[in-house]
């Protein structure tokens, strides 16, 4: 297979986020998309060994942060290259609880969505959720950050827990 071709799919980058009780956690994911309009429904591409996934299993709920063109890399690595089992990510950052008591991010972001989980199937490395939109927002008008952008201009890298990580040889690196 010609592995470039993976890089020909579009997508966002977004801060999902869930909750387990009083406790909440936030990943970087760029697989999110809405898949059905009528009720609108989002699916969520989730790596098994993310806190993450471990607070949306056990919740049944997610919030999905849209990130402003202008984030900053450290921002996206903070949620994207670090566990929520070793640090506090939200810590020193804007945000607020959604209705359903997962963490919005309030910078950097142009809106959300809160959904609630209505169906997850297992993918192997990764489970799919599926969720029904329970509300969302826009804050501001802005571009929202593309992947293609982060890799292309922030000049921005993905871990293996992503599920569009492309193994590269040195000299292809980005
Ligand atoms: C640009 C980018 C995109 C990512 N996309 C995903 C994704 O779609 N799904 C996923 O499971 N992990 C994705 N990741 C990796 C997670 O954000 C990462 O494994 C994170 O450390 C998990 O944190 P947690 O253990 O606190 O949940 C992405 C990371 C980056 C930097």
């Amino acid at each position: 297979m010609d592995t470039k071709i993976l890089r020909k799919i579009s997508y966002g980058v977004y801060i999902v986020s869930s909750r387990k009780g009083e406790c909440i956690n936030a990943q970087t994911a760029n697989a999110v998309m809405q898949v059905t309009s009528d009720p609108p429904q989002f699916a969520l591409g989730i790596n098994k060994e993310n806190l993450t996934h471990e607070f949306i299993k056990e919740s049944g709920l997610f919030a999905v942060s849209v990130l402003s063109q202008e984030a900053p890399l450290n921002l996206i690595g903070r949620f994207g290259f670090k566990s929520g089992r070793e640090v506090d990510k939200f810590d020193g950052l804007a945000y607020r609880l959604g209705k359903n008591g997962c963490p919005i991010l309030l910078e950097h972001t142009v809106g959300y969505l809160e959904c609630k989980v209505v169906k997850d199937l297992d993918a192997g490395t990764h489970t799919i959720f599926i969720g029904e939109v329970v509300d969302g927002q826009v804050f501001k008008e802005g571009e929202p950050m593309s992947y293609a952008y982060y890799h292309l201009v922030k000049r921005g890298t993905t871990p293996k827990t992503a599920p569009t990580y492309v193994e590269t040889k040195k000299e292809e690196k980005q």
